[in-house]
């Protein structure tokens, strides 16, 4: 009798699992924290409790682990906390995995039978005064901003998608949240509910609608006068998921499908762009420009993943996987029925975020994880890490950025502004990088306004910190804090 994980990459090195529940007060950091940082940054990713039921699952089916940094008059506390799903409390009771494979409920302990299966390990976000964990299967789950406790689950009244995506958008203009829930009918059903709701919590609008076919929708793209679902031949199959098979194959015999809609818009009003077999994880922002919608997101030319099997059983290709900034643009005037594809940076890149003053809206500077394909590999890594912060100016094209040192691997960056009326992209990034070799973790401040000049503040951490997918700074202000009355 053992208790072990899975012998392969994905659970070794720098991704084994660590099943950390901690609080560390007053982390060591050198440098000048601004007084921008007043507040917390929390970060959200996979942590599996327990040893999976079968030796070739995978990290992304970890459960939910959110961590804080807590920045406060100049002192930095960290916390981590595993999200209380169902599937969480099922198995802690039990000391042993019950529930099978990434999203296939086939593979599951007949005695959890219709639990609950998300993991809530995806993201975070900030919304109407709470903080939500959420991944693309399930509902939000609400956590306490201090302690981290799990407080329930997000549902609006009347809404009716039981899933609600791990990248929520927010219309900087009307305050108002826009997200949607894919496979919306059931396990492989091709419905995609897009919901949007006022910043207080009521949803205004709900319309369902069938995609082309069933696929892993993971990002969308939000303007002022249109929502766009990119659908990707990464494709839902329930046949195969009943015979124990993998929820998603990669299958490049399918193109690439845009659904354009007008904001509130409904199925009638869905109008079809069409491309490529392409992949895409993260759309960095998406804007209007007279009849034109562009939407710049990541983009590779196979499905990112290596352990996603592909349908006609091919070999994974890891250039073909190497993803890259890029403009798709559609134009609503004329009668194509394909988009345009434009390369905006020749450097490998993904993790993106925008001045979110700027999210749906014409915008200057993109914030993304990138690679410096140059550097040598880290040891025990996949080849997929990142080791570079990057800055692209929309404007000149260029890119700015600052490579993070050798065996060394960052996570996504997080923007923060300098101040509520700093010019868009004036501020700081922060950017958790692991220091493998050494196996602790360190928190880079960068300043955007000379990004290359390295950090201007590192916090350390006796630990390493396991990678995990999105973050979230919410400022004190919003945490409700008094000024100047430490706690
Ligand atoms: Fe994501």
């Amino acid at each position: 009798m053992a208790v072990l994980f899975p012998a392969h990459p994905g659970f070794r090195g720098p991704m084994a699992p660590q099943r950390l529940e901690c609080d560390i007060f007053e982390l060591e950091y050198e440098g000048t924290l601004p007084p921008a940082l007043e507040g917390c940054f929390y970060r959200c990713g996979p942590d599996p409790q327990f040893p999976p039921k079968s030796t070739d699952d995978f990290f992304i089916n970890g459960d939910g682990v959110v961590s804080m940094f807590r920045f406060r008059d100049g002192h930095v506390d960290f916390r981590s906390r595993f999200v209380r799903t169902e599937k969480f409390e099922l198995e802690r009771q039990a000391r042993r995995a019950l529930f099978g494979g990434y999203r296939n409920p086939f593979t599951d302990d007949p005695e959890v039978h219709g639990a609950d299966r998300t993991t809530a390990n995806t993201s975070v976000f900030w919304y109407d005064g709470e903080l939500f964990a959420v991944k693309e299967d399930g509902l939000p789950h609400r956590l306490d901003p201090e302690t981290l406790e799990t407080r329930g689950k997000l549902r609006f009244e009347g809404q009716r998608t039981p899933h609600f995506t791990a990248h929520p958008k927010f219309d900087p203009v009307s305050g108002e949240l826009v997200f949607y829930g894919t496979e919306a009918g059931g396990l492989a059903s091709s419905d995609i509910a897009y919901c949007e709701a006022d910043g207080h919590g009521t949803l205004t609008h709900e319309a369902w609608f069938e995609a082309p076919y069933a696929s892993m929708v993971h990002d969308f793209a939000l303007t002022q006068k249109y929502v766009i679902f990119p659908v990707m031949p990464t494709v839902a199959d329930l046949p195969r998921m009943r015979k124990g098979g993998a929820h998603f194959a990669w299958d490049d015999g399918r193109e690439t499908w845009l659904a354009v809609l007008p904001r509130k818009g409904t199925a009638k009003d869905v109008r079809y762009f069409r491309g490529p077999a392409r992949w895409s994880f993260h759309t960095m922002n998406a804007f209007d420009e007279g009849s034109r919608v562009h939407i710049d997101l990541t983009v590779s030319e196979i499905n990112g993943f290596s352990y996603l099997p592909n349908a006609e059983g091919k070999a994974w290709d890891p250039e073909k996987a190497r993803s890259y900034l890029t403009r798709w643009t559609c134009d609503m005037a004329n009668d194509s029925e394909r988009f345009v594809e434009q390369r905006l940076s020749a450097m490998p890149s993904d993790f993106y975020k925008c001045d979110p003053r700027r999210a749906t809206l014409p915008y200057r500077w993109g914030f993304m994880a990138a690679k410096d394909p140059d550097a040598p590999r880290v040891p025990g890594a996949p080849d997929t890490v990142f080791n570079t912060v990057a800055a692209i100016d929309h404007q000149s094209g260029r890119v700015h950025s600052y490579f993070v040192g050798a065996a060394s691997v960052v996570q996504e960056p997080v923007f923060v502004q300098r101040s509520d009326d700093a010019p868009e992209g004036d501020g700081y990034l922060l950017a958790v990088v692991n220091r493998v070799a050494e196996k602790r973790a360190e928190l880079l401040v960068l300043d955007t306004a000379d990004l290359s000049a390295g950090p201007v503040a590192t916090v350390k951490l006796p630990i390493p910190l396991r990678m995990t997918f999105h973050g979230d700074f919410v400022s004190g202000a919003q945490l409700g804090w008094q000024d100047g009355k430490s706690e």
